[in-house]
């Protein structure tokens, strides 16, 4: 994957106003609340009866902050996406057996909990670069499935 100086420097900007502490925690409730059949991956979570109950569930909040903070390995490694998550698909695959089509699923509500949080500052240019960075992660989390 290419990234220009002007992708790399929307990514800087981007993630450097992310709250880690809201962005995750509401990406994976609306994920779990969007698509319910993801719920079945978090039988340990405790209450997920309905919305509300999934927005105030602290093991939600927790591991969507645990995810969001692995995002800004690939921030960090704009170059390198595919070996940096190669684990963390494995784990993904082999132990939590994990659908990768619920990867994308994931990614949609990040974009939408993002364009929700910036407002008009998430322009279309700005959708672009994060959705390209989304799918290079997708494809990373996907890499090592067999
Ligand atoms: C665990 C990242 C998508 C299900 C984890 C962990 C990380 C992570 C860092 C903790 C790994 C560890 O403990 O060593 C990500 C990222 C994703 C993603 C970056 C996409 C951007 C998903 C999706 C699902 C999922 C879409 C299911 C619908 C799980 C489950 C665990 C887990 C069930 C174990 C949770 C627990 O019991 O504590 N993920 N994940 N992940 N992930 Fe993901």
């Amino acid at each position: 994957v290419e990234w220009s100086d002007s992708e790399r420097k929307t990514i800087a900007s981007v993630w450097g106003k992310i709250n880690v502490g809201e962005i995750g925690p509401q990406s994976l409730a609306r994920l779990l609340i969007v698509y319910p059949w993801t719920q079945r991956y978090f039988g340990t979570f405790g209450d997920l009866s309905n919305a509300a109950a999934i927005q105030g569930n602290p093991k939600v909040a927790a591991h969507g902050k645990t995810v969001l903070n692995a995002l800004d390995k690939a921030v960090k490694n704009l170059d390198n996406i595919k070996a940096t998550y190669a684990q963390l698909s494995l784990l993904h695959f082999e132990k939590l057996n994990v659908d990768p089509g619920n990867f994308k699923l994931l990614a949609n509500c990040l974009t939408i909990v993002a364009a929700t949080a910036f407002g008009p500052a998430f322009t279309p240019a700005v959708q672009a670069t994060w959705q390209k960075l989304l799918s290079v992660v997708v494809s990373a989390l996907s890499s090592r499935y067999y």
